[in-house]
């Protein structure tokens, strides 16, 4: 019994998409809303300028409002249509470089660990529409972001 249940949940287990596990999505989850959420806001779909964009920007520190201040109040979304245009034919690893360089937000939230940004990355992967699976996401995971995020139409972010 046992044993037949095992082979059939192996059998239907994807490869699409597994390139993270859960933990690290959920764990990403938390960073992210105390770190890059704050400007590309919790539906990860960035600013436009509108009021119903959460968190609204009046909540914000000085230094953050002033940043996005900078760009008009405009931030660019971390999901959706344009966000893997961008980035679809990247490489996993490469968009953990990049969100590296985002890394000036952690001050302000305390956080220290390095951990997070590969974290921040499976959480953006997961609501671009990515699986989780049993392979942690690492620096050097060469998996095309398209790849993983490829069944997004089926489950798009709002
Ligand atoms: C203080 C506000 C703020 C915070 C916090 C912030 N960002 Fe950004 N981010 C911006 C703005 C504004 C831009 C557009 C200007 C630019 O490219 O530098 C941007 C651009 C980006 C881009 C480029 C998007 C593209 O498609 O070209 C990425 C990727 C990104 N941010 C990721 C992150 C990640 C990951 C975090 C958290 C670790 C983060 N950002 C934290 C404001 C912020």
């Amino acid at each position: 019994m046992l044993g037949s249940a095992l082979i059939v949940a192996s059998g239907q287990q994807s490869h699409r998409g597994g390139i993270f596990t859960s933990a690290q999505a959920e764990a990403g989850r938390v960073a992210y809303e105390k770190t890059c959420g704050r400007c590309h806001t919790l539906t990860l779909t960035g600013r436009q300028g509108k009021p119903e964009e959460r968190p609204a920007v009046s909540s914000l520190s000085e230094a953050d409002q002033k940043f996005i201040q900078n760009y008009s109040g405009r931030v660019p979304p971390l999901a959706g249509e344009v966000f893997l245009q961008r980035w679809g034919s990247k490489t996993a690893a490469q968009l953990v470089a990049r969100f590296q360089e985002a890394r000036f937000s952690f001050e302000e939230a305390g956080l220290t660990d390095d951990e997070s940004i590969v974290q921040i990355t499976a959480y953006v992967l997961q609501v671009n529409g990515a699986k989780s699976g049993s392979q942690p996401l690492t620096r050097t995971t060469d998996t095309i972001v398209s790849s993983a995020t490829s069944n997004f139409e089926a489950s798009p972010v709002r």
